[in-house]
Order: C-alpha cells, then structure tokens, then sequence
C-alpha cells in the first residue's frame, strides 16, 4: 500500500507570484483512435471513449476528473497541455499574463476547455490551459517498497500483480530552444526548475510536487515525446513492462533515472512515441529552492538499465 504523510500546503499567498501546482493532462491528436484504444487500455488506464475522441484516466481518478489525456482524431501531435492552480490564483495569472504582454488565447479547435480556465501559447505555440483545480501532485515522497500482505513474504504472486498506473505525473516534450521553454515555465507558469544540462531540463511545481511534472529535451523542432503514470511499486513496473512486451508492444526498462530518481519502464506506442510506468520519484516540498547542479551529460537520461534503444530520443518533427 502507498503510504502519504500529510504536509501543509502552501496555499498562493504564500508564493509572491500565481504558481501551477500540478500537471493536470494533455491533449494528442494520434492518427487512430480504436488502436489507441486498444493499447492504453492494455497499458492500464481508465479509457473511456466519448463520440470522436478517447478520454484517458489513472485508475484512481474520479470519471468526473479532468482526463490525464484527451486524444483526438489526426496527424500525430500535442494539441495543448493543462496545469492545474489554485481557484485564488487564476486572477493572478490573468495579472500576471498582463503584466508580461503575453496576450491569452482562445481554446484550440475542437477542444472542450475546462470551467474557469485561462489559455497562452508557450515559446514553441503549444497551447496551454490554466484550470483551477485540485491538486493532483502529492504532499510527499511514495516509497516503492512492495507490501508483505502477511508480514514477511515481500514479492506478491502473479495472480495480484497487476500494473495500476493510477496518476498522470509528468510529459517529457522536445523544443526547439532549451533556455526559453525552460524560462517560460519558471516565469510564466511559476515552475521551479529541479535538473538539467544543455540537452534537458526538468520542471516542478512549487506548491510541492514531483521532481518533474514537465520536461523538455533540446531538439530542433518541438515534439511530443511521452507521458508518464505512477504506478505503486517497482513490480508493477516490472510485470507491466513485461505483459505489454508480450502483447507485442516492446519498450525499454526496467531502469532508474538520475534526474528524479525514479523507476522507469517506457512502452512503445504505435504511433511512434512512448508512454511510462514510474514510481519512487524525488519529491520537492513547498518553498524549496533547489540549488541546480551541473547534470553530467551521461546522467541526462537514466543510471542504469538495458541499453537505450538507438530510436529513444528521436524527434520524428520535419
Ligand atoms: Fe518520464
């Protein structure tokens, strides 16, 4: 079972400026919605089809909940990305959006924005919307130790392991200019940046939150190139990894990243990008400031693991 200390949350009068608190969900438009069906059911998720787009959900998520992704019928792309603040602090970005001239758009076509929400175009024309909402990132690390259902036997059976990918926890996206998706994030959205190098940076929220709830890699074009659920344990990684390479679908991990520590096993979609199961991430309480170290460049990507495959990091954009 997944255990969580309670911790205060900051609420926004304690941060001098509007701060996102979590990673809300993501829009795809991928060029096969019955196959997507298919697969992220497979991987796990709550997948729930609505006229002509997929609506996909951790698997504790209430089906009233934002989804963690919307897909949408089309050639393969992010349509937009959804933060979610705190209902006091969407005033604040509207201000704040002001105060840096940075003129608010309308939701993009065909998509259904979320009550209350607010929309700006980040550096690279990504759609982002603010929504007040819940926090969905949590108040403290989960440890990824397995339970001992009768008190010493620590490795379950097959019969109960199944992979719960119950929390959308971050997007790793592609840029075409580091620095200044990194800089909108911190300025705009009131990220706190956590990691990174010249070839990546990691951003979480500063309400306290995951070490990552977004990441980019440098790239000569922005692109998506996966989204990632927390699972409970490096188990359920492990043989959810595995039942997904059986059903043809192969991947790479079972492996740990140095940028926030995590557990990872990426699967490979049919549409050419990947999606992760994690668990065992660092967790960046409310009003830390992270002294940024200089991220060798081989930690950039993972400690250990299987070697990465030759296609991981592959930006398919023109
Ligand atoms: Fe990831």
């Amino acid at each position: 079972m997944i255990e969580t200390s309670e911790r205060t949350v900051a609420r926004p009068a304690q941060l001098a400026f509007p701060a996102a608190h979590s990673l809300l969900g993501l829009g795809v438009a991928l060029p096969d919605l019955a196959e997507a069906q298919g697969f992220y059911t497979a991987f796990g998720l709550d997948v729930e089809g609505q006229g002509s787009r997929l609506a996909l959900r951790g698997t504790r998520a209430a089906r009233a909940a934002p989804p963690a992704a919307v897909m949408t019928e089309g050639a393969k792309r992010l349509t937009h990305l959804t933060f979610g603040a705190y209902e006091e602090d969407i005033p604040r970005f509207k201000a704040h959006l002001d105060a840096l001239g940075l003129k608010r758009m309308d939701a993009p076509k065909g998509i259904d924005p979320l009550a209350g929400s607010i929309w700006v175009a980040d550096p690279d024309g990504t759609a982002v919307q603010i929504a007040p909402s819940e926090k969905t990132t949590p108040e403290a690390r989960r440890e990824s130790v397995p339970a001992a259902p009768d008190g010493w036997r620590y490795c379950p059976t097959r019969a109960v392991t199944r992979p719960d990918p119950f929390r959308l926890g971050h997007t790793f996206l592609f840029t075409s200019d580091l620095e200044r998706s990194t800089r909108f994030y911190r300025e705009v959205l009131g990220l706190g940046q956590s990691d990174g190098n010249e070839y990546v940076s990691f951003l979480h929220g500063r309400h306290g939150s995951d070490h990552h709830i977004l990441g980019f890699g440098q790239s000569h074009a922005p692109g998506f190139h996966h989204f990632s659920f927390e699972v409970e344990n490096v188990d359920q990684i492990g043989v959810g990894g595995q039942a997904m390479k059986e059903r043809g679908h192969d991947g790479w991990g079972f492996g740990r990243h140095v940028a926030g520590s995590n557990y990872f096993w990426y699967v490979r979609d049919p549409f050419g990008g990947w999606i992760e199961y994690f668990c065992d991430i660092d967790y960046i309480p409310a009003g830390t400031e992270v002294p940024l170290r200089d991220l060798a460049p081989e930690d950039s990507v993972y400690l250990w693991g299987p070697p990465m495959p030759d296609d991981f990091i592959v930006n398919p954009a023109p």
